[in-house]
């Protein structure tokens, strides 16, 4: 089925995948090309519209950008942005200069003429800027069709030639009705209809998978996580028990999930598949016995992860696919255009080179990481497991300071449990990124009944983000704090102290090692 497909010129705008993201929430789907794409790429792909996304640099600058003047010729909508806008003006023939001044951030914008992007946007609405240079004068045969107080051009068009540009941002939420704006350009102007949904998404993966793997033989290292989940179900749909996942327990999970993940895929689940469960617990508490450096835990549970990986693939012997759970960021950041990194499983590098086989399969590999949960959602996977918030390959390991024993992981899961089981019934669990308690290394006195105690601090920590590269510490309610320390001090044996870290990242990370 050849779906329509809009494609996003990318200059190095920091936006660039938000587009694709926005465009594929109207329905569409979108892929993100590098500027480098050559004419005849962008006409093999024949796409609806085209998309030129920001970027940092100034049109004039001789290294910057740029893209040949013949794309104007094919007859394909495009929509330029911020410096999108800046190049399809300059290379028509229009003017663009540093503008008298800067616009960052939410600036009204007046709406001049009645263009078909537009359509239904109130003549006075906000936008986001994001810009040093403005065009200044719009090439022969646009019309200006919107500005701001201080810049003459805030959008333009042509629409004879089915050319559109604004020079604020419609992906941002802060632009008010940039959705609508979007959508307009994808609907109106390209003439989609709309047909990227998961639902067709599924069918059509499972009769490729099929295809392509024929009667072969397949494996995979499932984590419990959202993307390796929905790629096994995804295989085990297509190809049912020509698929094997190993689901390797490091002991180091939260409290409960080695069993449902078990419960899930293993014989008692609702998908037919060959699945392992390897209890490694004490063959991990062994290793990390007396080891206290973080960088050594990770080195370690990674590595045992490796040998245990090829113990299983040895006992299956060749398989001809690996999975992969690659999602789209993942491809975009290592390298438009080059093929992807290969994401290892549980942060660990190297593992297709223990095992023997052919060819890597990658189900997920054009869908973002929302795409998948609408995925997973769509083949029955359980909300539990599809809204499951990240959690780190090391697990329990990196929120343990200090030396990992049995006994410490029993406390940290059980105050997690704790925490969490309130978190979500105050209602916060959809709404926090990620949250979570740790085990500091700290012992203090405290006092229980009559008796004196010396027991752990747990640390409680939430944080809200949006990239993971950045966070800040959340401000859970005082009283759902207090509940959880109580409840933790008096239900966890061996803990009689509660924190709750107030550290954004940067300074901290959002893990404790
Ligand atoms: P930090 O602690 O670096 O965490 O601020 C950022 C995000 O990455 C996750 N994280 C990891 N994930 N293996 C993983 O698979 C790791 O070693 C690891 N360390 C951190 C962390 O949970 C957060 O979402």
């Amino acid at each position: 089925m050849e779906k329509e497909t809009i494609i996003v010129l990318d200059f190095g705008g920091q936006y660039n995948q938000l587009i694709a993201r926005r465009v594929r929430e109207c329905n569409v789907y979108c892929e993100v090309k590098p500027y480098t794409i050559s004419l005849d790429e962008i006409k093999a792909i024949c796409p609806k519209g085209i998309i030129f996304t920001g970027g940092p640099n100034s049109v004039y600058d001789e290294t910057s950008p740029r893209y040949q003047k013949q794309i104007f010729e094919l007859g394909i909508p495009i929509l330029g942005i911020c410096y999108g806008s800046q190049l399809m003006a300059l290379t028509l023939g229009g003017e663009v200069k540093t503008a008298p001044v800067s616009e960052y951030g939410h600036t009204e914008i007046e709406i001049d003429a009645s263009d078909v992007i537009f359509e239904g946007v109130s003549s006075k609405t906000v936008g986001w800027m994001s810009h040093t240079d403005y065009i200044e004068m719009v090439p022969d045969g646009f019309q200006i069709t919107a500005h701001t107080s201080v810049c003459p051009v805030a959008a333009m068009s042509c629409p004879e030639r089915k050319l559109y540009a604004t020079q604020f941002h419609p992906e941002v939420v802060h632009t008010a009705e940039g959705m609508k704006i979007l959508s307009n350009f994808v609907y109106k102007v390209c003439g989609c209809i709309g047909d990227w949904k998961m639902e067709s998404f599924v069918e059509t993966t499972i009769q490729n998978l099929r295809q392509q793997i024929g009667k072969g033989k397949v494996l995979c290292a499932l984590s419990g996580g959202v993307d390796s989940s929905v790629a096994a179900v995804l295989l085990s749909k297509a190809v049912g028990k020509q698929l094997t996942c190993v689901f390797v327990d490091h002991g180091l999970l939260r409290k409960n999930e080695g069993d449902e993940v078990e419960q899930v895929f293993g014989s008692n689940g609702a998908y037919e598949l060959n699945f392992i469960r390897v209890n490694a617990q004490q063959r991990y508490y062994e290793k990390l016995k007396g080891v206290t450096e973080p960088e050594e835990k990770r080195k370690i549970i990674g590595e045992e992860f490796i040998r245990i990986f090829e113990e299983q693939a040895k006992k299956i012997g060749a398989v001809d696919y690996l999975v992969q759970g690659t999602i789209y960021p993942d491809v975009i950041e290592s390298g438009l255009g080059k093929s992807a990194v290969i994401k290892s499983h549980h942060n660990v590098g190297g593992l297709p080179d223990v095992v023997d086989f052919k060819e890597i399969v990658e189900p997920l590999r054009m869908l973002f990481k929302d795409e998948v949960r609408k995925a997973g959602l769509e083949l029955g996977i359980p909300e539990h497991l599809v809204f499951r918030q990240p959690f780190p390959g090391p697990g329990l390991g990196i929120r343990i300071i200090g030396e990992v024993t049995e006994e410490k992981v029993r406390i940290v899961q059980d105050a997690d449990y704790i925490y969490r089981e309130e978190i979500a019934k105050a209602g916060l669990d959809k709404e926090l990124g990620q949250y979570f308690a740790a085990l500091t290394n700290m012992r203090s006195v405290g006092v229980m009944g009559d008796f004196r105690t010396y027991d752990y601090a747990v640390a409680l920590r939430a944080v809200n983000t949006s990239d993971f590269m950045t966070a800040e510490a959340a401000q859970i309610p005082w009283e759902l704090l207090n509940k959880v320390t109580n409840r933790i001090v008096n239900e966890v044996k061996g803990v009689n102290r509660v924190m709750y870290d107030c550290t954004g990242k940067p300074p901290g990370t959002i893990e404790f090692e």
